[in-house]
């Protein structure tokens, strides 16, 4: 994922607390209705997830069971490498159930993409993904995202689980970062 320069002002609301939390009840009702009458697996990839995950949870009114994985990519943090290691696994069993992954963003794709793989080989009865944000421009690889909150631009979002130098994970509004001149 490409960073800001690091000279940079306050993030400036790109999207307000209450516009996600208008789309996240949208998306949950449409997961709700698609999964109607089947119990769900609901995987949270952190760390950026952790807030979107907890908030879509709780207006999605179908027995889940939840999930937390821990990833992290090598190399440069610049240039996405797609190597993708995971740092913190699920114990369960995936096999014949009904696998939703939730992310904050897809940017690239390359962590999703690994992702997938990665629980495929479990062989669910199904997986879905569902991202919160999604920049179409930025994809390299040809992925399903099956439930998207917002596709965005290329700028570079903080707040509301996301995060620049470990920072405005607790913002409750998406943000963006502008380069101070
Ligand atoms: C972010 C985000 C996705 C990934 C998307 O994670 O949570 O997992 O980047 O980028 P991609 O589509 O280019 O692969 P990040 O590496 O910032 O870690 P974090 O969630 O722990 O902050």
């Amino acid at each position: 994922m490409s960073k800001p320069a690091s000279n940079h002002s306050d993030p400036k609301v790109l999207i307000s607390a209450e516009k996600l939390d208008e789309r996240i009840a949208e998306l949950a009702n449409e997961i709700q209705n698609d999964y109607a009458g089947r119990e769900i697996v609901a995987i949270c990839v952190l760390k950026g997830s952790f807030i979107f995950f907890s908030d879509i949870l709780r207006k999605i009114d179908l027995p889940t069971s939840c999930e937390f994985l821990g990833v992290s990519s090598y190399g440069d943090k610049k240039v996405s490498s797609g190597e993708v290691k995971v740092t913190l696994d699920i114990n369960e069993p995936l096999e014949n159930k009904h696998v939703i992954l939730f992310e904050d963003i897809v940017d690239s794709g390359l962590t999703l993409s690994y992702l997938i793989a990665n629980l495929r080989a479990r062989r669910p009865a199904s997986l879905r993904t569902c991202s919160l944000l999604m920049k179409p421009d930025s994809m390299r690889v040809d992925i399903p995202v099956d439930y998207v909150g917002f596709k965005i631009g290329p700028e570079f979002v903080v707040g509301y689980g996301l995060d620049y130098a470990g920072k405005f994970r607790g913002l409750p509004f998406i943000g963006f970062l502008e380069a101070e001149h």
